[in-house]
């Protein structure tokens, strides 16, 4: 018998990636491949690749200058890049760096075995198509093996909103669904295997169509599965988020109560020119009736500062917002101009200004998200316990506010959902008692 060949993935960027990557793994098992944790024992290197940001698409060009001393020791290592740098820039990438043998776009994972084997035979390989098929059909079912107890489910990829500044509609195409049927199928099987959370994953989830009712009716369905405890979802756009997804906060008791719910700026001005089509106060609104429906929800959110044209009252809008929201999580970026995108052809606010902004902006977010972890103190909790700590007895897992939590002198194993009790508020973790 042969042995198996190595497979080194490295993933950046999204949920959505983790994923990706996940299933490309148990495609490539099928070419009889099996993971390692080390480039350097590997057969073959993969990249899968985030073109969100400038620096996220430059730190794919270093790490491939990093293999070269690789290659050239091992002549038959191959070396792919996969993900959204892939999609938008696969041809550029090959002549810019002759050392990757292989480029798959997102949409085209399920060919990455053929790709595999032509970069085998010694040619270089290509495929950035939007194919009509869906890939996830084609990619090999997930292995039976045992997993860990939290697992990603993509549902829906591809952007429409075309915001000015994002990649991602020009990366990852249209807007498309996966059937709600294989969509449930999928998570018995994760639930088989010991899972009992999943986060549904998609560029606009709320804007999932697989299933009549949209995304409430599939989570809804997904709630009936026994086993399958807890739901959540991300990314979700304030446009989708309709009346039956509302509902559902209230009363899906699967349905964890937070949300990542990105509204970019909190200037009216700005969202415009962002092709958001929503206001600061239709968010504000929206954020009232979500926490009607379920008054404890956490609310996360994303934020760009120093957008083409953006000054200091725009700036402070989104300060107000952040004020007015209170958010348990939110993650803030500098405006980075992204080739082919409206925003980019755009003057640029001052660099120095756009980093004051954001030290500001995050020192503010880091105050409400120590608050509301502080508030915690004395409150109970379930925790999904995902794995052992450092000290005997303590287990860490999250919440169902999405907080991590370690619980000392715990007699919980791994996958049991404990109630504990808060006892303390550390910067990125909360300490609790097993109840
Ligand atoms: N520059 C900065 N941040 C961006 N994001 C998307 N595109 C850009 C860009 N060009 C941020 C948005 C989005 C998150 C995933 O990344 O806030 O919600
Ligand atoms: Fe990008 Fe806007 Fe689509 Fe989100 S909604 S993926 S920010 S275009």
């Amino acid at each position: 018998m042969t042995a198996p060949k190595k497979l080194f993935i490295k993933t950046y960027g999204c949920q959505m990636n983790v994923y990706d990557s996940e299933r490309m793994a148990e495609a490539m098992g099928g070419r009889g491949y099996v993971e390692t944790d080390r480039p350097d024992d590997a057969d073959m290197i993969l990249l899968n690749t985030c073109h969100i940001r400038e620096k996220a698409a430059e730190k794919v060009y270093s790490e491939l200058g990093r293999y070269k001393g690789l290659k050239a020791e091992k002549p038959d290592l191959k070396i792919g890049v996969a993900g959204c740098v892939a999609q938008a820039e696969g041809e550029e990438i090959m002549r810019r760096q002759p050392l990757v043998d292989l480029v798959v776009g997102p949409q085209s994972y399920h060919r990455l075995p053929e790709l595999e084997a032509k970069a085998r035979a010694g040619e270089k390989a290509l495929d950035t198509d939007f194919p009509e098929e869906d890939k996830f059909d084609h990619l090999k079912a997930r292995p039976k093996a045992k997993r860990a107890p939290a697992a990603f489910l993509t549902v829906q990829e591809g952007c429409d909103k075309f915001c000015a500044f994002c990649v991602v509609p020009y990366t990852r195409g249209a807007e498309v669904s996966r059937p709600a049927a294989r969509v449930l199928a999928e998570a018995r099987d994760l639930v088989e295997r010991g899972v009992r959370e999943v986060t549904l994953l998609g560029q606009n989830v709320n804007a999932y169509h697989g299933h009549e009712g949209g995304l409430a009716g599939l989570i809804r369905e997904l709630a009936k599965v026994d086993g399958l405890d807890r739901i959540r979802y991300t990314t979700s756009h304030p446009n989708d988020m309709d009346d039956a997804l509302i509902a559902a906060h209230g009363d899906v008791a699967e349905l964890m109560p937070y949300l990542h719910l990105p509204v970019q700026s909190g200037s009216d001005r700005i969202l415009k020119r962002m092709n958001r089509s929503h206001t600061a106060e239709s968010y504000l609104r929206l954020i009232e009736r979500i926490r009607a429906a379920r008054p404890d929800i956490v609310m996360s959110g994303d934020f760009i500062v120093g957008f083409p044209e953006e000054t200091d009252a725009d700036f402070e809008a989104t300060m107000a917002l952040v004020e007015a929201v209170r958010y348990g999580y939110a993650y803030s970026f500098k405006y980075s101009a992204r080739p082919g995108t409206p925003a980019a052809e755009r003057p640029m606010v001052d660099a120095a200004v756009a980093d004051d902004r954001l030290q500001r902006l995050q020192a503010l977010i880091t105050r409400h998200q120590r608050e509301i972890q502080q508030e915690m103190v004395g409150r109970e909790v379930s925790v999904l316990v995902e794995r052992e700590g450092r000290v005997p007895g303590q287990m860490l897992g999250k919440s169902e506010y999405l907080h991590a939590v370690h619980i000392e002198a715990s007699t919980a194993a791994i996958g049991d959902i404990a109630r504990a009790k808060v006892v303390d508020s550390k910067s990125n973790s909360l300490g609790a008692r097993h109840l």
